[in-house]
């Protein structure tokens, strides 16, 4: 007897292929067959008019450290998400020393993939190890090359990671002490995870003037180390630079013709979101946070930190403050740094800078700095899948503050939505596509993200006439409309807009098929 029978769907099978009419069978964890079956099962779901496509895959999450405090993985599960890439920018849970920030600090990859295990977890998981917390064990915050012997830690921590399961290094080029890596150490560190077969993954030094040069920095990477790259949340900000994703791509589909395996990411957005601390120059922020405060505090530092923002003319009326943690900061979230220097009294630059010193510069921030005709050309790009860049959140508990980007909630059903059915950017099989078998394929999950017999029954099943996002920028806790019901390896964890409880996702480690 089947477990879950789910009849008249419109399967759209993940590989970009038209979708075709059928039935689909689980059984256990399991796909047991597809089309024409028709056996008794435990439980029959009527599909009719709706689509049922592989659990979509978040290339690029930040999850991380919020599995712990939403194992459920609500604002992922309910868009139809059931696998999620975390490790990304640089950042990840573990290898992590003690500090404030962090609660649970975790010595090794290993320790920190056996505690996300037991505890257990909504979605699946798939790791990538970040070149930030490799080197800041190694090294803390300093702004220097690494020493031979210093490198040599690295390389250990990175072997050990990828040994553990990583699939991967990313490294954050504009996030401290990522950012303080030089071209060698990163081409050291790839070459030791190119020996276990992963990739390298890169939020790249510029997004900005120089994009092309970040790119190519990039796949040289690629080319020096021999490994698989991939480029995260792919974009161009900054009015004067729109329209230069079409030259980076061109430049990406160059270089895959002299063979470096090369892929990307995107979000549906126009509006990038971080810490508002990469606001200050990257020299300031050598030694950590207290460090950085001294530097903001002292007034000839503060002075040039004034001036070098100052001369990147940031537009302030386009940065809203997302997140602070004091009572009496929680006013500022979601207003631009503009309304806030007018409701304090203060210049936009001092108005940050010093909110950012009384939260010990842990300030969230949504900045608007990109176009839609860029995140449309990146779109239709074939070689971009889609990634939420964002952190998982809940409508209630720890995770249900500020005013988070709205990716957190929106970013497959809004590429459904907007950019399939509104605007005809993409068909929805190649949409689907981008958040299933393309991903899959690039982190080896060569069991998911198709409609197969025998492959993981990560299922999502969705009303193609009225799939959308709902969170906004005011109002960002909102969860999406039109996804019916999610299944994590053959276990229902979200029908007709409300999670089970149960916690099906696995710990998709590297070498290990299925485990
Ligand atoms: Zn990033
Ligand atoms: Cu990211």
């Amino acid at each position: 007897m089947l477990d879950v029978l789910i009849k008249n769907a419109r399967l759209v099978d993940g590989t970009g292929a038209p979708w075709f009419c059928g039935n689909i069978a689980v059984l256990g964890e399991r796909i047991a067959a597809l089309g024409q079956v028709d056996e008794p099962a435990r439980r029959v779901i009527d599909a009719a008019g709706r689509v049922v496509a592989p659990g979509f895959i978040d290339a690029h999450s930040h999850s991380d450290d919020a599995l712990f405090k939403n194992p459920q993985a609500e604002s992922k599960v309910r868009q139809g998400v059931t696998t999620e890439v975390i490790g990304q920018c640089g950042s990840s849970a573990a290898p992590r020393t003690p500090s404030p920030d962090h609660t649970e600090p975790f010595a090794s990859f290993a320790e920190y993939l056996d505690l996300l295990e037991a505890r257990g977890i909504g979605v699946n998981v798939v790791p990538l190890v970040g070149h930030g917390n490799i080197r800041a064990v190694v090294m803390g915050f300093a702004d220097r090359a690494a020493t031979a012997e210093e490198l040599e830690q690295m390389c250990r921590l990175t072997g050990a990671a990828l040994q553990a399961g990583a699939h991967g290094l990313t490294t954050g080029l504009i996030y401290p002490p990522s950012s303080y890596g030089s071209h060698a150490e990163i081409i050291a560190l790839a070459k030791v995870v190119a020996s276990y077969g992963g990739l390298y993954a890169s939020h790249m030094r510029n997004e900005r003037e120089g994009l092309l040069a970040s790119v190519a920095e990039t796949i040289d990477v690629g080319r020096q180390a021999k490994l698989p790259v991939h480029i995260s949340h792919h974009k161009v900000c900054g009015e004067q630079n729109f329209g230069l994703v079409k030259e980076s791509l061109a430049l990406v589909d160059a270089m895959r013709q002299t063979g470096v395996d090369v892929t990307l990411d995107q979000y549906p957005y126009t509006a990038t979101s971080t810490g508002l601390k990469v606001v200050v120059p990257q020299w300031a922020h050598a030694g950590g946070t207290t460090a950085m405060g001294e530097r903001v505090v002292d007034p000839s530092t503060r002075a040039r930190i004034v001036g070098e923002i100052l001369a990147g003319r940031e537009q302030w009326d386009s940065i809203l403050v997302s997140s602070c943690h004091k009572e009496q900061n929680k006013q500022f979230e979601g207003r631009t740094l503009a309304e806030i220097s007018r409701l304090v009294g203060k210049e936009p630059i001092e108005a940050c800078l010093d909110l950012l010193l009384d939260e010990n510069f842990d300030v969230g921030m949504v900045r608007f700095a990109m176009c839609e005709a860029d995140v449309e050309y990146v779109l239709q790009h074939p070689l971009v899948m889609i990634g939420s860049d964002a952190t998982l959140r809940a409508t209630y508990g720890p995770l249900s503050t500020g005013k988070p980007h709205p990716r957190a909630y929106g970013t497959f059903p809004r590429v459904l939505g907007t950019y399939v059915r509104e605007r005809g950017v993409l068909r929805l099989e190649e949409a689907v596509r981008k958040m299933t078998s393309f991903p899959a394929q690039r982190f080896q999950l060569y069991d998911r993200g198709l409609l197969r017999p025998g492959a993981y029954a990560d299922l999502v099943m969705f009303d193609p006439e009225t799939v959308a996002d709902l969170a906004t920028y005011s109002e960002p806790h909102v969860y999406p409309r039109g996804i019916d019901m999610v299944l994590v390896n053959g276990a229902v964890v979200v029908e007709n807009g409300a999670h089970s409880g149960t916690l099906p996702g696995k710990v998709l480690r590297r070498g290990r098929r299925g485990l």
